[in-house]
């Protein structure tokens, strides 16, 4: 049986097809689209991807992979969410490759983003904020975020695919998740957080038991 998110990276691909080159994101339902993307292989010319996960996956089924600084700019980058509000912002992380993700968003033209009807919000915030921090920085980044009203958790036994170590934000009051994301950002030590405010979505594929529902 075909699951939700299976049913989103089905829709995604049609969004893929426009293209020869893709930003290909990171999770489980950027694994069911990779799984889709390899039936129409022979018309990607190269892809980039935003973690050593999904790289694995993609050179295992024979996709040329390469780096962002090749391309320049991608033309579409296709990844899922933890979280998404009416204003297409997004909380993202959940694999920890948000630092990549936030980039290879930010360099494309379109950010297709696949969920479930379960990712949608009227506030972000219940799923909390990955922060990657530089390992040094680690105490004084958790003291600071205390401070904002967030209840910092260090994600043991976890190291970035730079090196780095990530805290789970709890309680962040994110009514105004442009004005936190930037906030966080300033911190010394902190390299990237999971608030996606400043570049949203473009397209949203949402799957729920109805059907895929576009969002644009
Ligand atoms: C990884 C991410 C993922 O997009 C997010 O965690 C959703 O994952 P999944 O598709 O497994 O539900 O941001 O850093």
């Amino acid at each position: 049986m075909i699951n939700l998110k299976q049913q989103a990276a089905i829709a995604a691909l049609s969004y893929a097809k426009k293209h020869r080159v893709i930003g290909i994101g990171t999770g489980s339902t950027v694994e069911f689209f990779i799984d889709q993307l390899a039936t129409i292989k022979s018309q990607i010319d190269m892809v980039v991807s935003s973690s050593e996960r999904s790289t694995l996956k993609l050179k295992q089924l024979g996709f040329l992979v390469v780096d962002l600084n090749y391309v320049g700019t991608l033309p579409i980058y296709i990844d899922g969410a933890d979280e998404i509000d009416v204003h297409k912002r997004m909380i993202k992380g959940g694999g920890g490759a948000l630092t990549k993700e936030k980039i290879l968003a930010t360099a494309s033209k379109e950010f297709i983003c696949m969920v479930d009807t379960s990712k949608q919000v009227d506030v972000l915030g219940k799923f909390p904020v990955a922060v990657e921090v530089l390992p040094l920085a680690r105490g004084l980044v958790a003291r600071e975020l205390l401070k904002m009203g967030g209840d910092p958790v260090w994600r043991e036994h976890f190291i970035t695919d730079s090196g780095n170590l990530i805290l789970d934000v709890h309680n962040l009051d994110l009514t105004d998740p442009l004005a936190i994301e930037m906030k966080i950002k300033q911190l010394p030590g902190v390299v990237e957080n999971g608030i996606f405010a400043k570049r949203r979505a473009d397209v949203v594929i949402c799957a729920s038991e109805q059907g895929v529902q576009i969002l644009c």
